[in-house]
C-alpha cells in the first residue's frame, strides 16, 4: 500500500475559511492525504487566505517567503512539496500570486475547492495551475461529506455553511467580489449534513454564511425557506442541543428569525450583528442600507423576543470622511446598546471597492486614537458582562479536556469559556455551572446539581476546540 501523503492546511480570517479548510481536507482524504500538524513533513501545504483587510493579505506573502525555504529544504532531501493558495486572496489576486510567488504550484478560489485533485494533477503535468472562476456547478454537490472519524476528531461543535456570497456591496468590502453573488443551499442538503454530524456526536451547530440571514434556500415543500424557518426545522434534530448562526446583516432580520429566538430554547441568545458605525452619514457612505435608528429598532425586536439576548458587533473606525462627530455617534451607539463583545478595525482600503477611491482619508494617527477609545469602551462592556456572571448558575456545553489536568472546558450560551474540575464523561453535555470567578476571559466554577445532569454520553475526551473567529 502507498504511504499516505501529508497535508498541512493553514486558515486565516473568518469561520467560513475554517469550514472550507475542513471541506478541503475531506476532498483530499479521497486522494490519500492525511492531515499533519506541521509544515516540515507536509507533501502539500495549503494557505487558506483572507483578503478582508490589507494586513490579512500581506501575511500570505510573508508566509510564502517562509515556505519557500521549507520547500527548498525538502527538495534537497529528494522530497517534493507542493504549495497551494486558496481562499479570498487567491480569488482576488490569483495572477499576482503566480507572478510574485514562483513557489506556489496551485491557486484556487473559494468556489473551486472540489476541483483541487484535478488542479494538483494539472500542476504536476503542466507546472502550475490557477482556477479562480465562479463555476456554474454548485461546489457543495461535489464536496464529499466528512468521514465519521473526521467528525469525531473535530469535536462536539461544528460549522455548517448554509449560504455563501453577498449582494449587499458595502463600499469598503471585498466579499461580494471574492465570494461572489449570494447563493443559498437547499434545505434538504443542510438537514442531511446536520443529521450526519448529530449521528457522530456533534451537539452544537453554527450555521454560517457571509450574510447568513439573507438565507433563502429551497425547502422540501418547494417553497423558499428563510433562516428562521430553517432553524425551526433543525431544532427538531435529536442530539442537537445548541444552534447558532453568523454573520447577520441588520437589514435582513425578518419576523421568522425573531420568532425563532422566542420559540427555540436551543437557539442561543447571542447574536453577532455588525453595525460598522453609529453615524448615519457614514452608514450611507458605506452603503449599509440602514440607519443607526434602524439598527436600534432591530435590537429592540430581538430583546422583546428573548430577554436574555446579548449582542456582539463589528466596527470600522476611520472610514473615509469620518469626523470626530461621526465617531462620537459610534461611541454613543455602543454605550446605548451595551455589547457582550465586539471586533473593531481600522479602515483599510481594498483595491476594487468603491471606498478605495474616496479621497477624504482619515489620518493614521486619528484612526489609531479612535480605535483605542472604541476598544476601551468595548473592553469595559465585555468585562462588565463577564463579571456579571460570577455567583450565578449558567448552562455550559462541555467541549474538551482543558490544558490543566483534570479540568474540562465548555462554553456558556454567550461563548464564554468555562472551566470546571470534572470527569471527561461530561464532554458533550450541557450542565449547570455555578460560576465562582473570572480569570482573564475564562470563567471558573463548579458543576451544580450534578445528580440531575442529563447523561448524553459521548466519546470526545481527546478532541480539540472549534476555532471561533470573526465573520464578515
Ligand atoms: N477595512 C476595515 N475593516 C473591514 N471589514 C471589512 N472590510 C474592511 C475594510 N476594508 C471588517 C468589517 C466586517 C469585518 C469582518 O471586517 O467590520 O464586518
Ligand atoms: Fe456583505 Fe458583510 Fe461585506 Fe457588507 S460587510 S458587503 S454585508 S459581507
Amino acid at each position: 500500500m502507498k504511504a499516505p501523503r501529508k497535508l498541512h492546511i493553514k486558515s486565516y480570517g473568518c469561520q467560513m475559511n475554517v469550514y472550507d479548510a475542513q471541506r478541503m481536507v475531506d476532498t483530499l482524504a479521497g486522494e490519500g492525504f492525511v492531515e499533519t500538524a506541521g509544515v516540515d513533513d507536509a507533501d502539500l501545504v495549503i494557505l487558506n487566505t483572507c483578503h478582508i483587510r490589507e494586513k490579512a493579505s500581506e501575511k500570505v506573502y510573508s508566509e510564502l517567503g517562509r515556505l519557500r525555504l521549507v520547500k527548498d529544504d525538502a527538495a534537497r532531501n529528494g522530497r517534493q512539496m507542493n504549495i497551494a493558495v486558496a481562499g479570498c486572496v487567491a480569488q482576488a489576486e490569483g495572477q499576482e500570486i503566480i507572478r510574485r510567488a514562483p513557489v506556489v504550484d496551485v491557486v484556487v478560489g473559494p468556489q473551486s475547492y472540489h476541483h483541487l485533485p484535478q488542479l494538483l494533477a494539472r500542476a504536476k503535468s503542466h507546472g502550475r495551475a490557477l482556477e479562480t472562476e465562479f463555476p456554474v456547478e454548485d461546489k457543495f454537490g461535489f464536496l464529499p461529506p466528512p468521514k465519521p472519524d473526521a467528525i469525531r476528531a473535530r469535536g462536539i461543535s461544528s460549522f455548517v455553511t448554509v449560504q455563501e456570497g453577498c449582494d449587499k456591496f458595502c463600499t469598503f468590502c471585498v466579499v461580494p467580489y471574492t465570494r461572489g453573488a449570494e447563493v443559498s443551499r437547499p434545505v434538504t442538503k443542510i438537514i442531511d449534513d446536520v443529521l450526519r454530524l448529530a449521528d457522530h456526536g456533534v451537539r452544537e451547530i453554527t450555521l454560517i454564511g457571509q450574510n447568513v440571514n439573507a438565507y433563502h434556500g429551497e425547502g422540501p415543500d418547494g417553497r423558499v425557506w428563510s433562516l428562521g424557518t430553517l432553524l425551526h426545522r433543525l431544532a427538531e434534530i435529536p442530539g442537537i442541543v445548541r444552534l447558532r448562526y453568523s454573520t447577520s446583516h441588520p437589514r435582513d432580520v425578518d419576523a421568522t428569525l425573531i420568532e425563532a429566538h422566542s420559540d427555540l430554547p436551543a437557539l442561543m441568545p447571542f447574536v453577532h450583528l455588525p453595525v460598522q458605525s453609529g453615524s448615519d452619514r457614514i452608514l450611507a457612505a458605506m452603503n449599509r442600507k440602514h440607519t443607526a435608528d434602524d439598527y436600534r429598532r432591530v435590537i429592540d425586536r430581538f430583546r422583546a423576543a428573548r430577554q436574555d439576548i446579548a449582542f456582539s458587533s463589528d466596527f470600522i473606525v476611520g472610514f473615509p470622511g469620518e469626523t470626530e462627530e461621526d465617531f462620537l455617534a459610534t461611541l454613543a451607539l455602543v454605550r446605548q446598546i451595551g455589547y457582550a463583545g465586539a471586533y473593531s478595525f481600522k479602515y483599510s482600503p481594498r483595491p476594487g471597492t468603491p471606498a478605495a477611491d474616496m479621497r477624504e482619508m482619515v489620518s493614521a494617527a486619528e484612526m489609531d486614537e479612535r480605535l483605542v477609545r472604541l476598544q476601551e469602551l468595548i473592553d469595559s462592556q465585555q468585562s462588565a458582562f463577564n463579571v456579571a456572571v460570577i455567583g450565578n448558575t449558567v448552562d455550559v456545553l462541555f467541549e474538551r479536556a482543558a490544558r490543566n489536568p483534570g479540568q474540562i472546558v465548555g462554553r456558556t450560551a454567550y461563548l464564554q469559556p468555562t472551566h470546571v474540575m470534572a470527569s471527561p464523561d461530561i464532554i458533550g453535555q450541557v450542565l449547570p455551572v455555578r460560576v465562582e470567578s473570572l480569570e482573564r476571559y475564562s470563567l471558573l466554577g463548579q458543576i451544580a446539581r450534578s445528580a440531575e445532569a442529563r447523561s448524553v454520553k459521548t466519546a470526545f475526551s481527546q478532541m480539540t476546540s472549534p476555532q471561533m473567529t470573526t465573520g464578515t
